[in-house]
């Protein structure tokens, strides 16, 4: 595969600040190969990237003690939702103002250990001129990318949909690296009241498993994001039985494609009731289903499991991230949320330059309420009415 040979080598400071990388030089990817029992017809032949050394050690310091990451990867149609929410444009200025306000808001990392960027910002700079990528690892974030190119509809399945973006995916994850970007995320999803029919949750499967082989070939960890859309009115045991089904393909296919488990993170959904269901669960029963889940499906080896908070309230993501931390469990059990952490922040902002400090602490709370929930020791005290607001969208996109 191409991989770092095909980027242009150019050097990047970000590179030669990074804790995380310390010592290691650029490299062309030249697999390892390991031969077992060479004389067998039946010989075994495993590929092992020439960046696993890496991979391990990004994965660990994003799923480090106390710190989860920072979604903030919204595809330039989604952030004009955003923006339009609070009466704002959707010009590449007031995208660059508000990422500008996130990646730079003072003592971040001390939360959050990875933020997952979409292409254009990854590329840019902050509006006083500076890389984004380097504000971040000043701050000791690592810098993510998404890398998938959204869903389309899968034909012969039952309006399912599935995802894009394998195409040329190890020129593009090369060259992300060579920007400096160490891990990278890949959402599809699956959803219940369609189905899922078998063959959407395989295509699904395979993709993200396409996908993490060639990440981690190009230096990326890879983020396993299958999300299972909170749209439908079934009860959380069919959330249940549909994660068992989905966790079960996804591992198998990554384990056909090489992957290195020590060197991915997963994101998966929380197991909760459908959005419409007539049912609420407490963070106690979310917590209960979700870890049941993971230590069914889940190999130890994997580092870090990063919920995403899909439209849930920041209030309850958060509550439900403690409640699965009150006791050790085999994996670091974080957040990798966008909405959870970004919704009463953006309404802060509103578009207004002397709010930006304002909507920076709000950011901030948000980022160490979860950093405590990590750690089991979040309460829920004081928390804003804005926060408790669900955020649940019908056929959300990303
Ligand atoms: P939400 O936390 O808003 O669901 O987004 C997380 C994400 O990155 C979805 O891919």
């Amino acid at each position: 595969m191409a991989a770092a040979s095909s980027a242009t080598l150019k050097s990047s400071s970000v590179i030669d600040k990074c804790e995380w990388i310390k010592g290691q030089s650029l490299r062309q990817a030249s697999a390892a190969f390991v031969r077992c029992h060479p004389t067998s017809p039946s010989a075994l032949t495993v590929r092992a990237s020439s960046y696993a050394d890496e991979l391990v050690k990004t994965a660990k310091t994003i799923a480090s003690p106390g710190r989860g990451i920072l979604a903030m990867d919204e595809s330039n149609a989604t952030c004009g939702k955003r923006l339009a929410s609070i009466g704002l444009e959707n010009t590449e200025a007031n995208r660059q103002a508000y990422r500008t306000l996130l990646v730079s808001a003072p003592g971040l990392g001390e939360y959050i250990s990875g933020a997952i960027l979409f292409e254009e910002t990854l590329y840019q700079s902050t509006t006083d001129g500076k890389k984004m990528v380097d504000v971040l690892v000043e701050q000791n974030i690592v810098p993510g990318i998404k890398v998938d190119k959204g869903l389309v509809p899968l034909p012969g399945s039952n309006n399912e949909s599935w995802c894009q973006g394998l195409d040329g995916l190890s020129s593009r994850t090369a060259a992300y690296y060579q920007q400096g970007a160490r891990f990278a995320k890949w959402r599809t999803v699956v959803s219940i009241p369609n189905g899922p029919s078998a063959l959407a949750v395989k295509e699904a499967a395979w993709g993200l498993a396409r996908y993490a082989a060639i990440s981690q070939d190009s230096g990326l960890v890879p983020i396993v994001e299958p999300e299972i859309l909170l749209d439908g009115d079934h009860g959380i045991d069919r959330t249940f039985e549909v994660a068992q089904k989905v966790w079960a393909e996804v591992f198998f296919y990554l384990a056909e494609n090489n992957v290195m488990f020590e060197g991915i993170l997963l994101k998966p959904s929380m197991v909760t009731p459908g959005a419409e269901s007539k049912d609420k669960a407490t963070p106690q029963q979310v917590a209960d289903y979700t870890l049941k889940l993971l230590h069914r499906r889940i190999p130890p080896a994997v580092p870090g499991i990063m919920f995403l908070s899909g439209g849930q309230s920041e209030v309850e993501a958060t509550l439900n991230l403690n409640a699965m931390n009150q006791s050790p469990n085999p994996w670091h059990v974080s957040f990798s949320y966008a909405r959870a952490l970004q919704n009463t922040c953006l309404k802060t902002w509103g578009g207004r330059p002397e709010n930006v400090k304002a909507a920076q602490d709000t950011l901030l709370v948000r980022a160490k309420a979860n950093s405590l929930a990590q750690l089991g020791k979040y309460t829920g005290d004081g928390e804003s009415e804005e926060a408790k607001k669900g955020m649940f969208v019908k056929g959300y996109v990303y």
